[in-house]
């Protein structure tokens, strides 16, 4: 291993770059309910990766999604913790991200995104547009990445079609393409046409498994259509005049750019336009893509290892009281027992047993490419956002924190459970579940989060990791800000003259807490010289 950064050869050995061209990295977004728990299942039993459709479906009926693996979620069945799933189909390697479908979780949502080249969005044709896919896709174009739209529920009656489009083209704002087209809905819903193919496939419910093959008929023309489909073949013709008259063909190139999204219209629980969009991930989605870091852009098929860290997840595994780390390969190739770089301690570390998900089950990672995630178990040296690289000094770029919106203070019903307190928080913040902050002038740590359900998942995991019975009050306080400042002396005289409304979170930053918004005004107008920054870089210490 080298010491010193050096710049790195370009070109990649052909094995290496060949592997990361596999590569589709994606995560699945949607508001809850609208079908992605199932959509999920569906695509991993394509790929062969599970073999029962029945253990993801139904939550209601207490069985749960293989991705939904942590006891509160099966309590309370939402998905709130991110897993990982890779499977292959066709040529491709495909590596799912799960992400959490609550409100509460956006930040969490927002680091499993920016771990992905590409996302689905599925929405159910019966509410249309819905408030999280809304904030969901703001924060894919952040990125600009690439969105594959699933309008899900056919089989139900749903609303009409080219209203859907309509809302995602003026809700979203992202043009429509749509590939696929329904025939009929509801009872009637007799399959979809392929605008692209110039195909039919035939739905009929019920021919759902793992080997479906739909019947699809190719290059009818109008007369064969309305022999077959009386009663839809005029709608049908009209809609498809109508939408190749609008011009919105899919183009590669604004797919890419994240300008345009491919639609494909089907029935999830009945595995009906899944393979389509399983194949538009595979022909159409980018492979890893060069990714920024402080330095440099890095591309995917470099012959040095490098990545980022994106989650934390402590005691995964109730049997195994470990932590993972999720890590996005961005370059080379990772293999057990690797010596990797930490970029942020400058230290050295061996990543002996990194491992690798199938839906709830682990395996020893082999070999791992760019697009690929890796879990790696530590005791709390890798934080969210550390890059870890074969020697080069390099920091990846674009995990923020956002400032939380609702703070407060634990209270401890046994006091002699202190120390576990404070173990559990600090660990719970480094996992990036809540945010922790450590007043100046108060022993007891702040937490601060997005949503108020991530309190009730700190106090339940506290509980049940940690064994501290704890609960939460409101700390009175609307905001926080990161503070820096250039002027040593200034920011001196304005800590002094804070002390009561700072704290330090758990990177050791300056921050301002904010009881009102007009006394976080008024500060920023006593104290023009100071910067209060509503959102940091993960690992970064600001100065
Ligand atoms: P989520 O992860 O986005 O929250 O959604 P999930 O897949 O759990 O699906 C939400 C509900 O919608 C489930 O019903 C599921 O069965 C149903 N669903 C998903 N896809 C389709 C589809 O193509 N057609 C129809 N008709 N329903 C679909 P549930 O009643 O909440 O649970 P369950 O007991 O039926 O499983």
């Amino acid at each position: 291993m080298e010491s010193t950064a050096t710049a790195p050869a370009l070109t990649g050995d052909p094995a290496l770059t060949r592997d990361v061209k596999k590569r589709r990295t994606f995560a699945i977004i949607s508001h809850p309910d609208a079908g992605k728990t199932t959509l999920t299942e569906k695509l991993l039993l394509f790929g062969g990766a599970i073999q029962m459709a029945g253990t993801v479906k139904g939550k209601k009926s207490g069985k749960f999604a293989t991705s939904d693996w942590m006891a509160v979620e099966q309590e309370r069945g939402i998905s709130v913790a991110s897993s990982v799933m890779q499977f292959a189909y066709g040529d491709c390697v495909f590596n799912l991200l799960d992400t959490p479908g609550h409100k509460d979780f956006s930040e969490d949502t927002y680091r499993v995104l920016t771990a992905v080249d590409a996302a689905i969005m599925v929405v159910d044709a019966a509410k249309g547009v819905e408030e999280q896919t809304i904030k969901l896709l703001e924060v894919c174009r952040l990125r600009d990445t690439p969105i594959i739209t699933f309008i899900n529920k056919m089989d139900r009656e749903v609303r009409e079609p080219l209203e859907l489009l309509d809302e995602i083209e003026s809700i979203l704002k992202i043009h429509c393409a749509p590939v696929t087209w329904p025939i009929g809905m509801g009872k009637r819903f007799q399959g979809v046409y392929h605008l692209i193919h110039n195909e039919i496939l035939r739905f009929k419910p019920g021919e759902e498994n793992a080997s479906q093959q739909f019947e699809s008929l190719q290059g009818l023309g109008d007369d064969a259509l309305r022999e077959l489909f009386p009663l839809e073949a005029n709608t049908l013709l009209s809609e498809i005049e109508l939408v190749r008259g609008a011009g919105a063909t899919f183009d590669l190139d604004d797919f890419l750019a994240g300008k345009q999204t491919p639609v494909f219209f089907g029935s999830g629980i009945n595995n009906f336009g899944v393979r389509e969009v399983l194949r538009a991930l595979s022909d159409w989605a980018p492979s890893p893509l060069p990714r920024e870091a402080v330095e440099r852009v890095v591309d995917p098929t470099e012959p040095r290892f490098t990545g980022f860290v994106f989650k934390i997840q402590a005691n995964m595994d109730p049997q195994h009281r470990d932590r993972v780390a999720f890590f996005r390969v961005c370059s080379g190739r990772y293999s057990p027992g690797m010596k990797v770089r930490h970029r942020r301690t400058g230290k050295d570390m061996k990543i002996a047993n990194a491992v690798v998900f199938m839906a709830n089950e682990r395996t020893r990672m082999e070999d791992a490419v760019a697009g690929d995630i890796i879990g790696i178990h530590n005791h709390g040296q890798l934080h969210i956002g550390d890059t870890l690289t074969e020697g080069e000094a390099l920091q990846y770029k674009g995990i923020p924190y956002f400032a939380p919106e609702l703070f407060s203070r634990p209270r401890l019903r046994d006091p002699l459970r202190a120390k576990q307190l404070n173990k559990g928080l600090l660990e719970l913040g480094e996992e990036g579940a809540v945010q922790v902050f450590a007043p100046f002038t108060d022993n007891t740590l702040l937490i601060g989060a997005v949503g108020p359900l991530q309190f009730e998942i700190v106090a339940h995991r506290l509980k049940t990791e940690y064994g501290v019975d704890a609960s939460f009050e409101n700390a009175g306080i609307h905001t926080a800000r990161w503070v820096t400042c250039p002027d040593a002396q200034h920011l001196a005289e304005f800590t002094k003259a804070n002390t009561l409304k700072l704290a330090k979170d758990v990177d050791g930053n300056l921050v301002y807490l904010a009881d009102t918004r007009v006394n976080l005004q008024l500060a920023q107008e006593r104290w023009p010289k100071v910067a209060f920054h509503d959102t940091r870089e993960h690992g970064q210490v600001m100065g």
